[in-house]
């Protein structure tokens, strides 16, 4: 089917581009943000979700591009950072579906390769599939790398082992508690990982299909959803929703490493100084969770296996430099990686450059 594509752009300080796109027809609307391009091509992935108004999605993707920005920057990844969510929901019968991720694919081919996506919360490696119909400036397909979970789930633990060797003076898991909220895609990929090293694990979901996989791996248990937080464990790890630590739970955990998947688990600025003084180490959600993207670069930059696996392992030297800054500077551990994000940023390319006036779309 033809699409017809109508492009509104929006002026938002510090971005390099932010407009919405619509496919009336079709009932398409998504927001697409480029974020920062001076490392490579934007790339984020493509959430869909239900939003009260166009302002909510604006606001959504403006905070997950720049997310994209300092974890790709951090990844060590030749990509810039960008985000596209569409205001859901998307269609669940299987031809309007791909005709909607068709018209997704041709306002991504807008970008020229500017901006490069892939799947993300209520997105799927076959609506990837669809997208690729119209553009090649996409991944996470079936035919490709396809699940970046266990890849995301490998960096956790990296990103783990490497606290676990600062607070303990050696990277061994063997015999802690980890309290792990979320055994999802990635929670469970990682609760083998850990029981693999000798870990215990304690797990909590809301999902009853969820926790009775969990309990098929051998030696973990369950808590209630809201003890979580409690458990007796000598780590956290969030892999479910966003904004888990607030000011009450932040108090509540005994555990003395925070490391999880969970994207923007600190639900307000200043809760990572707040853990600091708890002497609990929290190693920033976007760069424990960085596996996924990593996976991404085999398709999207042609990279090799070996040299995925050796940006996987290089989270643990992440963590060592972001720890090692917070303790410089005395802040908390989210302010050390933005601002080791940023200075890797400020040694690309000239990021006010000439063609960042002309993105197409
Ligand atoms: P998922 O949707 O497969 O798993 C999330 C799990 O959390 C589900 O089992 C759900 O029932 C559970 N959950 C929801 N609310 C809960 C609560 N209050 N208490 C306990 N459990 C609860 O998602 P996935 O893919 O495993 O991702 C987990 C987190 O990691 C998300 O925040 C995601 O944005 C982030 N992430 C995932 C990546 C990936 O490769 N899948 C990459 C980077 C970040």
């Amino acid at each position: 089917m033809d699409v017809t594509l109508t492009t509104t752009d929006i002026a938002v300080p510090d971005f390099e581009r932010v407009c919405l796109v619509r496919e009336t027809r079709l009932g398409y609307e998504a927001v697409f943000a480029i974020h920062d391009t001076t490392l490579g091509p934007a790339v984020g992935g493509t959430r869909v979700r239900e939003y009260g108004a166009v302002e909510e999605a604006v606001a959504d993707a403006l905070r997950l591009a720049r997310g994209m920005t300092y974890k790709n920057a951090l990844a060590g990844l030749p990509f810039g950072g960008g985000k596209t969510v569409i205001l859901g929901p998307a269609p669940t019968e299987p031809a309007l579906r791909h005709a909607f991720f068709g018209a997704h694919g041709a306002a991504i081919a807008r970008f020229e390769g500017r901006f490069i996506t892939g799947e993300d919360v209520g997105t799927t490696p076959a609506d990837m599939e669809s997208v690729a119909a119209a553009t090649d400036h996409v991944g996470g397909r079936e035919s490709g790398m396809g699940d970046p979970s266990p890849y995301t789930a490998l960096g956790v633990l990296y990103a783990l082992e490497a606290a676990a060797h600062d607070s303990w003076g050696h990277p061994s898991l063997e015999g802690r508690t980890v309290a792990l909220q979320g055994v999802g895609a990635v929670g469970l990929h990682l609760a083998r990982l850990l029981r693999d090293r000798g870990a215990h694990v304690v797990v909590a979901d809301v999902a009853d299909a969820r926790l009775a996989a969990a309990h098929r791996i051998e030696g973990v248990r369950a808590v209630a959803p809201d003890r979580i937080f409690d458990a007796a464990a000598d780590v956290f790890a969030p892999c479910a929703l966003g904004g888990v630590l607030d000011r009450s739970t932040v108090e509540r955990l005994p555990a003395r490493i925070v490391c999880g998947a969970a994207n923007n688990q600190l639900a307000e600025p200043g809760l990572d100084a707040r853990l600091r003084q708890r002497g609990i180490r929290y190693v920033p959600d976007y760069v424990a969770n960085a596996g996924g993207v990593i996976s991404g670069a085999v398709d999207l930059a042609g990279w090799d296996r070996a040299r995925m696996e050796e940006a996987l392992r290089r989270i643990s030297s992440t963590v060592r430099d972001v720890f090692a800054l917070a303790d410089v500077t005395e802040t908390g551990t989210q302010s050390a990686a933005d601002r080791l994000a940023e200075q890797r940023l400020g040694g690309g390319a000239d990021p006010r450059g000439a063609d960042r006036a002309q993105c197409p779309v």
